[in-house]
């Protein structure tokens, strides 16, 4: 191997990934002394949380009753019940600060006539613990609020003391012999040099895996190179298996419908034009979470009252919203329709299909920020020096299934939380151990081999199995079988990486290197996601198993942990869910039949 000349940077902490999650951690940081970097891969502006369109929770009770409390009930459900109850407690009350303070940096929501925060309703949002009528609980910047949040966000950033290192990919977290991360090694993508950053703190902030699926809403960026760097120092990743499908993905493009075109009113329709979510959800219909309108969508289609010439999609339709609506509270979602489906919502449905959307899984983490792992029989032991938040962690508030709008949210309030839990345990300039020496070696061996892979398959090739056998045997409904099948086919395909070729052998801008490492990522949280989903035998939020319909709180009330070696051996473990509280100001949500 040739001796790779190291950069080397000094930070208190540094964080990866400048999304939503990763900014306002950031800036958060900075805010509180800390010497902060933020090394992303992409131009923060350009990070995927730009993308999201419908809005962020809170309970703000601007637009009619609510109540954090309700909030955090509906949380609880919406997650079957797998989602820890101390963090989603911590979500939900802090959202109405964190709200706030988004409107202070200067998010520039939409408003009501007497210019408070305008708030639509969205999916699973209830009032009076269920038992009310539907909450308007998301806050919204027309349909565009993960731009506003993100590019607001940016703006606070630059206004502290932190410093971006920006088109520089994340190789691998750099551990030491205790189990400890001590920082992070990057590739600066345009000068082709590498870059080690030592830190007291890592924070990971890379977002979600949706490119391991072949249709999904996330950007072709969304790799999970986080969580790759994760499986690769031999930490677990958590309840993997519940992959969220949006209900309203365009057909054929991909792209995003907000689910706040239903919050504003709109309707799907099967072939004979009937509004079948009444049959599914009787009393909130359209508004149903997004895991069981999903269901409900597939089934319409598996019973032959799909549209098109294939049978094979649905239409949601707004054109009864009428001009005036659409242009004020839907201009983004008219124009994509425009675009990637060539259709004027205003005089016709658009084709739709349920699409994947998010990663309910990641990396383990308490409601601090702080990532943790089973170990000597504790299954909360914080791993020293590594944090996870935003679609790249697992608080878990989600359990099986988030509910739209809570993602924004969890970003900036995670974001928020890891900053505050940094000032407390991180040193400001504290002095760091020296490094070993050969600290950096596994990885820029692995750097080495990758970039003068010489084998006979292309990254694209490869890429292209998996995201195919993961739509196939990984999807809304899953069996045993199509699920075994699925793992034996992961299984070969990860070992493929072993034949991969790169054909560009230099470290200048060399896209064919940073997508054949994205690969990896992808294929690691693929191979760890069927896995654990054929190993969970029951049903549960967005993991619908049709040889186990019901869900199993006996056997299954607990989070599963899988990992993988790099021979491609996986192993499976359990976390027990939180059903717990952090105070008396709610009560434990104990499991019951989930039906709206
Ligand atoms: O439908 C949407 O606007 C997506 C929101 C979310 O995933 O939270």
């Amino acid at each position: 191997m040739p001796a790779y000349k190291i950069h080397e940077h000094t930070f208190d902490m540094v964080v990866v990934g400048a999304g939503g999650a990763g900014l306002r951690a950031t800036f958060g940081l900075a805010q509180k002394g800390l010497k902060t970097a933020c090394i992303t891969k992409v131009f923060p502006t350009r990070s995927h949380t730009v993308a999201a369109q419908g809005g962020v929770a809170a309970a703000l009770a601007n637009m009619g009753e609510d109540d954090w409390r309700y909030h955090f009930f509906d949380t609880v459900k919406g997650s079957d019940w797998l989602g820890d109850q101390d963090a989603i407690e911590y979500m939900c009350r802090e959202a109405i600060p964190a709200i706030i303070e988004l409107e202070h940096y200067g998010v520039p929501f939409s408003r009501t006539d007497d210019g408070k925060i305008y708030q639509r309703p969205f999916g699973g949002m209830t009032t009076r613990y269920g038992e009310g009528p539907p909450a308007q609980r998301t806050c919204a910047a027309a349909d565009r609020t993960g731009h506003a949040i993100l590019h607001t966000l940016y703006q606070q950033s630059l206004a502290h003391d932190a410093q971006f290192f920006i088109e520089y990919f994340a190789l691998d977290l750099i551990m030491d012999a205790n189990g400890a991360c001590r920082g992070v090694l990057a590739l600066d993508m345009a000068e082709g040099t590498l870059h080690l950053f030592k830190a007291q703190g890592t924070v990971l902030a890379t977002g979600g895996y949706g490119r391991a699926y072949f249709s999904a809403t996330s950007a072709h960026t969304c790799t999970g190179d986080g969580g790759g760097m994760v499986l690769r120092a031999g930490l677990s990743m958590q309840d993997m298996e519940f992959v969220q499908f949006h209900p309203t993905g365009i057909y054929g493009a991909g792209c995003l419908i907000t689910e706040g075109v239903r919050g504003e009113g709109g309707i799907l329709r099967n072939s004979n034009g009937e509004r079948f979510m009444e049959r599914y959800a009787p009393s909130v219909k359209d508004l149903a979470p997004r895991d069981m309108v999903s269901r409900a969508m597939t089934m319409e289609i598996r019973e032959g009252r799909g549209v098109g010439d294939h049978k094979d999609h649905i239409l949601l339709d707004l054109t009864h919203l009428g001009p005036e609506v659409i242009h004020e509270k839907l201009p983004g979602i008219a124009e994509s329709a425009r675009i990637f489906a060539n259709v004027d919502v205003e005089k016709q449905p658009i084709p739709v299909i349920p699409t994947v959307h998010y990663n309910m899984g990641g990396i383990p983490t308490n409601y601090h920020g702080e990532v943790v792992q089973l170990k000597n029989g504790n299954p909360d032991e914080v791993v020293p020096g590594l944090y996870a938040i935003g679609e790249a962690a697992c608080v878990s508030v989600h359990g099986a299934n988030r509910l739209g709008s809570n993602s924004l949210l969890d970003l900036v309030v995670f974001g928020r939380a890891v900053a505050n839990r940094a000032a407390e345990t991180v040193k400001r300039d504290g002095k760091q151990a020296t490094l070993a020496s050969d600290a950096c070696d596994q990885a820029l061996a692995r750097l080495d081999k990758l970039r003068n892979a010489n084998g006979g398959t292309p990254t694209a090739v490869i890429r292209d199995k998996m995201q195919r056998t993961m739509q196939a045997d990984a999807a809304v409904f899953r069996t045993g079988d199509t699920l075994r099948d699925g793992v034996t086919k992961m299984r070969e395909i990860h070992a493929s990486f072993a034949d991969v070729k790169v054909s560009d052998r230099s470290l200048i801008w060399n896209s064919d290197l940073i997508e054949t490492y994205e690969l990896s990522n992808l294929l690691d949280q693929a191979l760890v996601t069927i896995v654990s989903a054929e190993n969970r035998t029951e049903s549960r939020g967005a993991h619908a198993r049709e040889d186990f319909p019901d869900r199993d709180d006996a056997n299954w009330q607990k989070h599963t942990l899988c990992s993988v070696n790099e021979r491609g051996e996986t192993s499976i473990d359990y976390r027990p869910v939180h059903m717990y509280t952090l105070s008396d100001d709610v009560s434990v949500v104990p499991p019951k039949k989930r039906v709206y």
